[in-house]
């Protein structure tokens, strides 16, 4: 099973992570986002939500292929575009909301595209998704939250050569917000 997958809500830090851990592991990097542009994998753009509307079953075929026989760090939030069988470990990066929101700021997002993003991960969305797709057993979840990207990287090589890390329920930010979740979730 030679794909490591990378997820999390934008902005956790995917691509810085996913990027460097695979140069750490002498692997491939795969971005979904960035394969399903390059290779058409999609079926248009949508500009209302301005993302393609994504070949999941297109794309799941090419990560199958592109997997075959060797190991491979794969990023994405499209988790049902990840052939299952083929999952090594799920590692989901976990931030702080607060952190997210100045984050995506910084980047520009709109403010409604900020609010949602912030109210995923208070939720647990892409950490739900990946134990829907992948089972428990293969999911695991860092809180980077303070941590620099190598730190985390460090932390994903243990995973994979151990087995075992943070499961699914260690990040808990309604639990640590409190009241501020409140406010997130109200928008
Ligand atoms: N511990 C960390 N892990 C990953 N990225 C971090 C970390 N701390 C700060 N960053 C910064 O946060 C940003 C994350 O962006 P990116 O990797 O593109 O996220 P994503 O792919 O999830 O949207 C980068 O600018 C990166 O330098
Ligand atoms: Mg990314």
């Amino acid at each position: 099973m030679p794909i490591i997958f990378i997820g999390g809500t934008p902005g956790v830090g995917k691509t810085t992570v996913a990027r460097k851990l695979a140069a750490r592991l002498g692997v491939d990097y795969v971005n979904v986002a960035e394969l399903v542009v390059r290779e058409g994998l999609h079926g248009g753009y949508d500009a209302e939500r301005r993302a393609y509307i994504v070949d999941v079953e297109g794309v799941r075929r090419r990560l199958q292929s592109i997997a075959k026989g060797r190991r491979v760090v794969v990023e994405t939030h499209v988790v049902d575009s990840v052939p299952p069988e083929e999952v090594e470990a799920a590692i989901i990066l976990r931030l702080n909301p607060r952190l997210l929101e100045e984050r995506l700021k910084a980047r520009g997002y709109p403010p409604t595209k900020v609010l949602e993003n912030v109210q995923a991960e208070l939720l647990d969305a892409c950490l739900i998704d990946a134990v829907r797709v992948f089972g428990l057993e293969r999911v695991f979840e860092i809180d980077t939250t303070g941590k620099e990207p190598d730190e985390v990287v460090e932390e994903v090589v243990r995973i994979l050569r151990e087995g075992r890390g943070p499961k699914p329920g260690s990040v808990d930010w309604l639990n640590r917000l409190g009241r501020e979740a409140e406010k997130y979730l109200r928008g």
